[in-house]
């Protein structure tokens, strides 16, 4: 991209037409959509900058045309800065330094005691914006938190996995993350679905405690029995995983946290 080529992505432009024309068929939502927003920006770049004489280019522009021809404007314009590559800002534009960074690592610790207190809903859906700024394979962020905040299905939700014995009962809301491996087409790629699925997780985990609110991961186990329980619990689709659950509450201040050593830093880097 620095500098951008003549001539690139003619082997992927056909099929991402396709998908863009599959995309705005399956919802036409003429609202508007930042996702569709986005691949219109994109597209709209990307066809302004390329070398058009190119066969599969002019094609694939003309598609491209017609497609948003036949689209409301509504669906893909808006007052807002272009989707498209960016500079990043020549000074951070974050207010946290890494020591205040590394006190927030160092205050989630799994807390399995919690205040009888309810969590506002507004909190978790912070934490979750939060998370789903994490990366993940081709930004394709195939993952849902599945939320529990109803006592009565909080208690069912929290026998599930094996993890909550002894502390269970004190969860005020459970969470089941669970990954989509449709997101994916190959076999080689289904494990992503629990990288990508982590890598939010530990964001949830942080932005939940910068806002006084605290987590417990609960291991999923992969036993049968226990996956078609979930299944139809969370009634989910053929290609879906429950890949991890989370207690989350405000922490009891009388509950004791369970003191976790971390191993020294020579022991986990080596450099070359
Ligand atoms: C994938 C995963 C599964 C876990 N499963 C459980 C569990 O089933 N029950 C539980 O009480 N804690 C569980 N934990 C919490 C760990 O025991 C805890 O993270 C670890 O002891 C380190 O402590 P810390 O989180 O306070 O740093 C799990 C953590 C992870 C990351």
């Amino acid at each position: 991209m620095k500098p951008r080529r003549d001539l690139f992505g003619k082997e992927y432009i056909t099929e991402t037409i396709d998908s863009f024309e599959a995309i705005w068929n399956l919802g036409k939502d003429d609202k508007a959509n930042p996702q569709i927003k986005w691949f219109y920006d994109v597209l709209n770049e990307y066809f302004s900058t390329i070398n058009l004489s190119h066969p599969v280019i002019a094609t694939e522009e003309a598609r491209f045309k017609r497609i948003i021809n036949e689209m409301p404007s509504t669906a893909f314009k808006t007052q807002t800065a272009k989707s498209i590559p960016y500079h990043r800002a020549k000074q951070p534009v974050n207010n946290v330094n890494y020591a205040q960074f590394y006190d927030l690592c160092k205050q989630r610790r799994s807390v399995r005691w919690f205040l009888d207190k309810p969590v506002p809903r507004e909190l978790i859906d912070n934490a979750i914006l939060a998370a789903n700024q994490a990366p993940s394979a081709c930004n394709r962020q195939p993952f849902e938190f599945r939320i529990f905040d109803d006592p009565e299905m909080v208690k069912k939700v929290v026998q599930l996995p094996m993890g909550t014995s002894g502390y269970g009962h004190s969860i005020p809301v459970m969470i089941v993350l669970v990954g989509n491996l449709d997101a994916y087409f190959d076999e080689r790629d289904r494990h992503v679905i629990y990288i990508d699925a982590s890598l939010a997780s530990m964001s949830f985990m942080l932005a939940l405690e910068s806002m006084d609110l605290s987590s417990c991961s609960i291991n999923w186990p992969d036993i049968e029995a226990r996956e078609s329980k979930m299944h139809s619990f969370l009634n989910l689709k053929p290609y879906q995983r429950p890949i991890m659950c989370m207690g989350i509450g405000y922490p009891d201040p009388d509950g004791l946290i369970a003191y976790s050593e971390k191993r020294p830093l020579h022991q986990i880097r080596k450099y070359n």
